[in-house]
């Protein structure tokens, strides 16, 4: 299966896909990279790892939609199969969804439905929580509120920093991703209510 994965940061969470995607047994290619921006380590790991990569930035467009449209046709060109949002911070818009609803997944850094938004491990944190984690869910139109594919717990510790605890996250993360995305690449998967039933 085709893997479009995008980002808008350091992109550890696409190393791991890439890193995976390498062996042939994974089962999925990530087949391009995309981005909402420039000058992004996300981009220079697509790069060395020889995968294609497209920017599309919301600045370039009139406005939102047009945005929207575009990076649509830019992830429709590559003919996914499936899409993972990977530290991607823009909300995709109705003609993304039209096009790959149902088949986007993304990761946030926090246990749903709990901490949605921008600042998960900050607001865990600030919050006072003993475990949090990060979530693995098929995109809708709100912000991290999509049907829950898998979750992680992780601890927080009593010396941690948002940094520290992040990084903790992500660590979760990358092997939460990596795990499922194969998982669901190679099984297919479909939402059914608030369940994702995984299997042709
Ligand atoms: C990840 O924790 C992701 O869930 C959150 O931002 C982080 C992105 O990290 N939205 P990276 O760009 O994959 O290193």
């Amino acid at each position: 299966p085709r893997l479009v994965v995008l980002v808008s940061g350091s992109g550890t969470n696409l190393q791991a896909l890439l890193d995976a995607a390498a062996d042939p047994a994974y089962g999925a290619d990530v087949v391009a990279v995309g981005a909402d921006r420039t000058d992004i380590a996300g981009l220079e790991r697509a790069e060395r790892a020889g995968v294609p990569t497209f920017v599309e930035r919301v600045k370039d467009h009139p406005d939102r939609g047009s945005w929207d449209e575009a990076l649509t046709a830019a992830v429709a060109a590559h003919e996914p199969d499936l899409v993972v949002l990977a530290g991607f911070m823009k909300l995709v818009g109705p003609a993304f969804l039209a096009a790959f609803g149902g088949r986007t997944l993304n990761t946030h850094p926090a246990l749903s439905p709990s901490f949605p938004g921008m600042h998960g491990p900050a607001d865990a944190l600030e919050y006072g929580v003993k475990v949090t984690g990060c979530t693995l869910f098929v995109v809708d139109e709100g912000v991290d509120t999509g049907v829950i594919v898998e979750q992680t717990v992780v601890r927080v510790e009593e010396d941690d920093t948002v940094e520290s605890l992040h990084e903790r996250i992500k660590t979760a993360e990358r092997g939460m991703l990596v795990e499922q995305v194969g998982r669901l690449a190679r099984e297919g998967f479909r939402v059914d209510g608030r369940r994702v039933v995984v299997g042709a």
